[in-house]
């Protein structure tokens, strides 16, 4: 039966793991993947985690099944962590996922049962797997303006425009912050703009938040959630720990469907708890024990917020470090949007070609869009990777 199959080429992310790690050159930079990594190039279990982890070991008492929605005492402090009060609890259906993935294609799953043909309108540029993910999932996708790759800034006018013209009723997904894979997000004043056209078209916002904390601190990186929250009747939002725990592989993420009133959130949760039965039936519980563990006890709470803003800092730094570094190797371009975005990417702004000899000829990897994982940059390589750019430009 599998005959009919065509092999496909490796995913443009995922498959960028395996190609630099086999690469056997000493100066290799991987600036591919969303992972943050260290000063020395790793990506370490955070220490709040581990201790976390230690806890669990020595005071876990079982690990049956917990059920399709995840536990309870992790879902609500992660709801807590994303609206801030911003809704009424019991409009906010909640279910643990395996991993911010998931719990778009969950997501995608419930609205179809609501509305077949559901239509979700996503920036251009998006992540690389929104389109697949939530196509596969069977809505109908479409794409607003949302980038200016010649000034290398949020085309915002134009976006507006295309925003005031999307059908009443259909679907959009914004990044709550850190926009991946530009880094340039909206300010607030924008946000407040946006949120706006969202009420007068009577859009359903869907929000991917898979970097809260990551730009500027947990609250203000949720702002158009709880801008939108007090505006609009139904939003559903992806909450991921993957970055800001470095949960990664343990895969846990949150899935909040704010819904008009508590009924609904009933009916909702019944769905989506029989949608995930009928895909992976429960979420694996490891990696939503630790943040629960974290979230709950205000010592680990408070040295989270530390290693959380270490991360972000040195993300800022390295953004810095780069941008100094191409001035004097590449004096005639502008290299200043790497610091006017947040998180972990921006676009280097050069063609697939350079992209190919910059990972064929000098070792630096980086995803065909020429999106760079500024976390991929330190002090010892900083060097090498502005040599690199600056001969293939
Ligand atoms: C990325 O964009 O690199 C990350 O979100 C990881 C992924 O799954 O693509």
């Amino acid at each position: 039966m599998f005959e009919s199959l065509e092999l496909l080429a490796p995913d443009a992310i995922i498959g960028l793991i395996a190609e630099c790690r086999n690469d056997s050159r000493d100066k290799k930079v991987d600036l591919g993947i969303g992972v943050y990594r260290n000063a020395a190039g790793e990506t370490p279990v955070l220490d709040v985690v581990k201790q976390a982890e230690q806890r669990l070991v020595d005071s876990q008492a079982s690990k049956s099944y917990i059920g399709s929605a995840g536990p309870a005492d992790f879902n609500t402090v992660m709801r807590d962590m994303t609206f801030a009060g911003s809704v009424t609890n019991e409009r906010v259906a909640m279910l643990q996922t395996p991993g911010g993935s998931a719990s778009l294609s969950v997501a995608a799953g419930v609205v179809l049962r609501a509305m077949k043909g559901a239509t979700l309108w996503v920036s251009n540029p998006t992540w690389a797997n929104h389109i697949p993910l939530l196509g596969e999932a069977g809505l109908e996708m479409k794409v607003y303006d949302y980038y200016n790759a010649k000034r290398h800034s949020l085309d915002f006018d134009p976006m507006l425009e295309t925003l005031r013209a999307i059908p009443r009723g259909d679907m959009i997904l914004f990044h709550a912050s850190c926009h991946n894979p530009t880094g340039i997000d909206p300010d607030e004043e924008q946000w407040r703009t946006i949120a706006d056209i969202v009420v007068e078209r009577e859009l359903v916002p869907v929000i991917d938040m898979a970097y809260q904390g990551f730009a500027t601190d947990l609250d203000t990186d949720a702002f158009v959630i709880r801008q939108l929250a007090s505006q609009v009747p139904e939003m559903i939002v992806c909450n991921s720990c993957s970055k800001n725990f470095g949960l990664y592989r343990d895969r846990v993420g949150i899935l909040l469907i704010m819904t008009v009133d508590s009924r609904t959130r009933d009916i909702v949760q019944s769905q989506a708890d029989n949608y995930v039965r009928t895909v992976y039936s429960m979420p694996p519980d490891h990696g939503a024990a630790v943040v629960s563990t974290i979230l709950h006890d205000d010592g680990l709470h408070a040295d989270w917020i530390v290693e959380l803003e270490e991360m972000r800092g040195r993300l800022r730094d390295m953004r810095v470090l780069l941008r100094d570094a191409l001035r004097t190797r590449a004096p005639g371009h502008d290299f200043s949007h790497l610091v006017r975005a947040n998180g972990m990417f921006s676009f280097l702004g050069v063609s697939a070609e350079k992209v190919e000899s910059l990972k064929r000829d000098h070792a630096v990897y980086m995803v065909d869009s020429s999106r760079i994982n500024v976390a991929g940059i330190t002090p010892t390589n900083v060097d090498h990777i502005a040599d690199s750019i600056a001969a293939v430009l």
